[in-house]
């Protein structure tokens, strides 16, 4: 696996494989990885030549400090899965080489951003949307790999793909869980023995509503599940969002829309966990 801390010397060893007909898979990551990561490169390997991953904090997208400082930063081991995984090609730039100058883009999602996640992280989908199409830029990759776990950020990076006309085919990923149905994530590691007994909770309440959601109307159906999952008190709901799976728009009536999907953010204490179902 070779490594690389600088764009030019980057492109310069993707541009001769991309030249020499070489297909490119693309897994961006802030690193800490776990198998949920490790699936996406997984997948990437078994239809790509080449498999790059970046490793980069990316600050512009967290709008609480505490949850940057507390991002775990583990590029050794993460090394060490990657080159298991079968990645061909590591880039790990500095905060400086992403942004020799501050950021000052500005960006669109057609709504997409306002809701869910928008609501409670402001800035943070511009954070994201920006950092990634830096990133397709400096990599231009044929195909790139994201998880199904932050689906709003999937549907927004879709549509800014379609947006921009970047050249690059998105492959969404199924979500990676634990045996007892907590989706991956590098917040996991963050929880209390208390906290990871209760957090798996929070996939059965969403199975629970996958189930029985034809009984409720939408907004009932987000009661249930928020009733259900802080019957534990080690978990407290932001929120729990019934939305169009495509618009990510709210609705009233089950019949109005052809995909739904149901959203969740949960704090375990000051751990924030999010997950989703689609429910048809
Ligand atoms: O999902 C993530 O880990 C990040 O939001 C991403 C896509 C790597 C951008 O920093």
């Amino acid at each position: 696996m070779k490594v690389f801390e600088t764009i030019n010397e980057l492109q310069s060893h993707l541009d001769a494989l991309r030249e020499s007909g070489k297909t490119i898979g693309f897994v961006p990551t802030m690193g800490a990885l776990h198998d949920g990561h490790i699936q996406l490169v997984k997948t990437c390997v078994s239809q790509n030549d080449v498999t790059v991953v970046s490793i980069f904090v990316n600050p512009i997208q967290f709008n609480n400090p505490e949850d940057l400082a507390k991002c775990p930063r583990t590029v050794e081991p993460d090394s060490e899965k990657l080159e298991s995984a079968g990645c061909s090609v590591l880039f790990t730039p500095s905060e400086k080489e992403m942004y020799p100058e501050p950021d000052t883009t500005v960006m669109e999602f057609g709504g997409l951003e306002k809701v869910m996640e928008g609501r409670f992280r402001p800035g943070h989908f511009r954070g994201v949307g920006v950092v990634v199409k830096k990133l397709f830029e400096i990599v231009k990759p044929h195909r790139a790999y994201f998880g199904e776990k932050d689906f709003q950020q999937l549907a927004i990076i879709q549509y800014m793909v379609r947006k921009l006309e970047i050249p690059v085919e998105i492959i969404p990923c199924a979500t990676i869980r634990e045996a007892d149905g907590l989706a991956m994530s590098s917040r996991n590691m963050r929880l209390t023995a208390e906290q990871r007994t209760a957090a798996p909770g929070i996939y059965a309440a969403l199975i629970n509503a996958r189930e029985n959601y034809s009984w409720f109307i939408p907004s009932g159906l987000e009661k249930l599940v928020m009733t259900e999952i802080e019957q534990n008190h080690e978990l407290k709901v932001e929120y729990a969002t019934v939305a169009n799976a495509v618009t990510l728009q709210p609705f009233e009536d089950w019949m109005d829309v052809e995909h739904a999907v149901l959203c969740v953010a949960v704090f375990a204490g000051k751990v924030r966990l999010i997950d989703n179902i689609r429910l048809y």
